[in-house]
């Protein structure tokens, strides 16, 4: 092979290189990247024949992403761009994941990072994660929604450089997942189901699937599904909700930021805003583990449980193509998987014939 025979790289470049095309980048834009994006399309056609229905249902593992989130396809863009602004400090009000996201790509770029978060309701692998990454994590004496008033507040006084999806350019990384989804299917889903919570990543693929399909690299757009959880459901209650509680602390949210991009999702998409209990995301998020061997958080269990319900309503049309989100990683809530899966050892004399009993051989 002769030295400038140029080879294809196989190498993925992280998402920003990837779609810069279609981002807020430029040739001056430092790129900070842990080369997020470009997770699994999973066919789960056991989990469908489970769930009766008759589809083509896909699952986008974002628990693949470097910090097991989707958080990381926002981040990439925001740290990147703060670091392009010059900012020092950047700072996130988190339920747990935008927390980690945040620390991992700020010690990534020397920044520092600060973030604040419901006390007592982070899950142990997320809270972990942003201790790990150096951030200086503040513990709130209320919810999400009193954390991120005050990092609003601290965003005007223009000293810190906001990276909840308050900041645009979240929005616009996230918006890549759409794209791959699309190139990876080799066109749009029918219907594409995700968790609820603040609201971003909703108005962001319903962004992304948009812009595919202007630019006719797609022929056609989803339907949005979008599900909250029963007792922390604003935006399907239509009004916000001063205590949200949940199973599923990543959306623990009683007054979405985005609110009004995931009601223009829904609308412009003639989707669906729906609920789910504790109880149907627990079944889900167990049922998910078990029969497709994917291990995701209880928050993604929620549009899975939302699928259940609509197949059995008959709204889905016989055939159609879905896609869930599965926005991370079922090892950020251990305590959540521990008492679900109930933990229950057999604990025996270290000897084969003892081992054998319990196993019945
Ligand atoms: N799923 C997971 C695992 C999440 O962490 C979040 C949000 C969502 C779904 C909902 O996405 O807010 O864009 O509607 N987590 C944020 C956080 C709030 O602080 O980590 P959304």
């Amino acid at each position: 092979m002769s030295n400038n025979t140029k080879q294809p790289s196989l190498a993925w470049p992280g998402l920003i290189r990837r779609y810069a095309d279609y981002l807020p980048v430029n040739e001056f834009t430092p790129i900070v990247t842990l080369l997020e994006g470009n997770t699994p399309l999973l066919k789960a056609d056991s989990l469908a024949r489970e769930m009766g229905g008759d589809i083509e249902l896909y699952l986008k593992y974002e628990g693949l992403n470097p910090t097991a989130s989707f958080k990381d396809r926002g981040m990439t863009m925001a740290v990147s761009k703060a670091k392009e602004r010059g900012a020092d400090v950047v700072v996130c009000a988190s339920t747990g994941n935008t927390s980690a996201s945040a620390a991992a790509y700020a010690a990534r770029a020397g920044l520092k990072c600060v973030v604040l978060l419901p006390n007592g309701k982070i899950a142990l692998g997320k809270l972990a994660q942003a201790l790990m990454y150096g951030a200086t994590t503040i513990s709130i004496e209320g919810n999400f929604d009193d954390a991120l008033r005050i990092v609003r507040e601290l965003g005007e006084t223009g000293q810190v450089e906001v990276v909840n999806s308050v900041n645009p350019v979240r929005i616009e990384g996230q918006k890549t997942a759409s794209f791959e989804v699309v190139d990876q299917l080799g066109q749009a889903p029918d219907f594409h189901f995700l968790p609820v919570g603040n609201a971003g990543n909703i108005t962001a693929y319903w962004k992304g699937y948009k812009e595919y399909f202007d630019l006719g690299i797609s022929s056609s757009k989803p339907r949005m599904f979008g599900f909250q959880a029963a007792n922390s459901a604003p935006i399907v209650d239509g009004s916000p909700i001063e205590n949200p509680q949940t199973v599923a602390t990543a959306i623990r949210i009683g007054n979405p930021a985005s609110w009004g991009g995931a009601t223009n999702a829904v609308e412009e998409s003639n989707g669906h805003i729906g609920k789910v209990t504790d109880n149907e995301i627990l079944i889900a998020y167990k049922q998910l583990a078990k029969t497709e061997g994917i291990f995701a958080e209880p928050a993604c269990a929620a549009p899975l449980a939302g699928l259940k319900n609509c197949l059995l309503n008959d709204k889905i049309p016989e055939g159609s193509k879905i896609v869930v989100t599965l926005t991370g990683h079922g090892l950020k809530d251990p305590d959540n998987a521990i008492n679900e899966a109930g933990y229950t050892p057999a604990v025996v004399a270290p000897e084969l014939d003892a081992v054998k009993d319990i196993i019945g051989l």
